[in-house]
């Protein structure tokens, strides 16, 4: 696992998007597992800035997502699919068709899932992109979920609910469940990059980098991949004591 130290979410940002752009660059028809929430918004700026300054396109790039709420309507700006052409989509020239973002039909959920994880085993994603969650969650893999878990429907824990009540106007608004890919389809990108910045965000870091691969702390299992990349900075890393 190589970390690399910025002194703050900016940096951080220039620095994992650098790192996307020119694999982008290196190799056009990448393919990208993305993610949403606080964390990749700058990255993304990053990454259409430099479509806007001719650097990188997106019209052979696919994307794979983390995640997506059950029950929010696809038009719903809290939905991760509004989030993804809001923040990335909507600002560069990929085609609807390279884009796959997971999709829970309520009536459906054991075949929404089904379907996701069919997908994902007939592609390889390049770079996967990952932030992670207080309690150590990557995707939406709880603590306790199976490494060997696949694409699934997870019951969001009170503590991911209450950190995402920001997006919402209220705890009761947070949807109670999410698809998410599972950790296993996670691990099989080829290479992984994770963000983690900010204070609330020192605890976890200070799990992650003890070392210990636990369950009960999703995000350990990175230890395990060959390949992992953490841009981090000054105050995500104030409890760890030598790198
Ligand atoms: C989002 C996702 C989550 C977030 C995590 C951190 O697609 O998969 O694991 O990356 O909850 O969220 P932020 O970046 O908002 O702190």
């Amino acid at each position: 696992m190589e970390i690399i130290q910025c002194k703050d979410y900016n940096e951080a940002s220039k620095v994992a998007g650098e790192i996307l752009s020119n694999a982008i660059l290196a190799k056009p028809n990448i393919v990208l597992g993305l993610a949403t929430g606080s964390s990749p918004i700058g990255i993304y700026n990053t990454l259409i800035n430099d479509y806007k300054n001719h650097k990188i396109s997106f019209k052979d790039v696919k994307t794979y997502n983390l995640d997506e709420y059950v029950g929010l309507d696809r038009d719903c700006p809290q939905s991760y699919y509004y989030f993804m052409n809001e923040h990335l989509f909507d600002h560069i020239d990929i085609k609807k068709e390279n884009v796959h973002i997971p999709y829970a039909d309520p009536s459906q959920l054991e075949e929404s899932c089904k379907k996701y994880s069919e997908q994902l085993e007939k592609t390889t994603v390049d770079i996967q992109l990952l932030g992670i969650g207080a309690n150590g969650h990557i995707g939406f893999n709880e603590p306790k979920t199976s490494f060997d878990q696949k694409t699934f429907i997870v019951h969001l824990t009170e503590k991911t609910r209450e950190d995402n009540k920001r997006f919402f106007n209220s705890l009761d608004e947070v949807p109670t469940k999410a698809i998410t890919m599972g950790i296993k389809e996670i691990m099989n990108a080829k290479k992984i990059v994770l963000i983690a910045t900010g204070k609330n965000k020192a605890e976890a870091m200070k799990k992650l980098l003890s070392g210990e691969i636990t369950t009960d702390f999703p995000a350990s299992i990175l230890h395990k991949h060959k390949d992992v990349v953490v841009v981090t900075d000054e105050e995500a890393l104030s409890l760890v004591k030598s790198l």
